[in-house]
């Protein structure tokens, strides 16, 4: 499972280098172009592109079929990183263990870098040769509305609103990381069911399994947040209280937010039943659950 997690990081760095390389047409426009790669280069864990590798060849097919839409969904996940750790937001100075893009370039340059990674993924997507124009059409849509208004824009508001507010409950956050967190991780899933030509039935149970698996994801986020170092996650620890945020640790203690994060793995390890070669996602899933970054 390492083995095969590596090699799609790896793969997915290649070309993520490839989609924004420095050429002579855009050489004006160099400082753009290096923040954007500083925070695309700065080694994320790559999880939303190799899930979207697992869902294509779990539906069957070969995972270089949906390279673009891997890449595309990096390059939103970074841009979200960069707005996110932005003084107006988070105002975090440390990310995947370098100053943040606002630390190392400025604010207007960080703010820019998001903007042009929020749009490079759908020039890369329409110019694709490997999909089909209608697995392209669907495509865009589902990775525009994961990105937008009702999905992680959509999350990020209302994390941003919670921080003046005194009355943030569970139903509340479930629905706020469904949007900041389990929006993009769905639109990673969904993205490749839908470059393997799957059906309507496990592209419904891909999102289901990865609305769950995103819950987890960001519980596990928030107890890290607590738990860890910064020397271990690459970004400041401590920063949710910091900015008065309500998480499932604020609100039950680290350790039921464990238990309640490991019950919401298992519902989307069952689903994950519903797909024939599961065994690599299945190993993810539990990885995710017991990371230390
Ligand atoms: C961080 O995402 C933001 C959340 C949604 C919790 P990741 O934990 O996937 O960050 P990288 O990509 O590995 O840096
Ligand atoms: C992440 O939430 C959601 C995004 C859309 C970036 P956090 O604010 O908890 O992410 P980290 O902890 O800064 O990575
Ligand atoms: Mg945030
Ligand atoms: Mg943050
Ligand atoms: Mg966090």
């Amino acid at each position: 499972m390492k083995d095969k997690l590596k090699y799609y990081a790896e793969y997915t760095e290649k070309k993520l280098k490839e989609y924004n390389k420095l050429d002579n047409e855009i050489i004006n426009q160099k400082t753009l172009i290096d923040a954007m790669n500083y925070s695309l280069e700065a080694g994320g864990k790559r999880i939303r592109p190799v899930l979207v590798y697992a869902f294509c060849e779990a539906c069957g097919c070969n995972f270089e079929k949906v390279t673009a839409p891997a890449c595309a969904i990096e390059m939103i996940h970074t841009f979200s990183l960069i707005h996110d750790d932005l003084p107006a937001m988070d105002n975090d100075d440390f990310r995947r263990g370098k100053p943040s893009c606002h630390k190392q370039f400025g604010e207007a340059e960080a703010i820019l870098a998001g903007d042009a990674l929020a749009l490079l993924p759908f020039e890369v997507i329409a110019n694709d040769d490997r999909l089909a124009s209608e697995e392209k059409v669907k495509i865009i849509s589902v990775l525009a509305g994961a990105s937008g208004r009702c999905g992680m824009v959509g999350g990020q508001i209302i994390d941003m609103e919670n921080e003046k507010r005194n009355n943030v409950d569970e139903e509340n956050l479930r629905n706020m990381y469904k949007g900041k967190t389990g929006a993009l991780i769905s639109a990673s899933c969904v993205m490749g069911c839908i470059g393997a030509g799957a059906d309507d039935f496990h592209i419904r149970r891909a999102s289901e399994y990865a609305y769950n698996l995103g819950l987890a994801f960001q519980i596990i986020d928030d107890i890290l947040d607590v738990t860890s170092t910064t020397d271990v996650l690459g970004k400041p620890v401590g920063s949710d209280a910091e900015e008065n945020k309500v998480t499932f640790v604020t609100l039950y203690g680290v350790e039921k937010a464990k238990e309640i994060a490991e019950d919401i793995t298992g519902k989307a390890l069952d689903i994950l039943d519903d797909f024939e070669n599961n065994v690599f996602l299945k190993e993810l899933t539990k990885m995710l659950l017991t990371r230390n970054k």
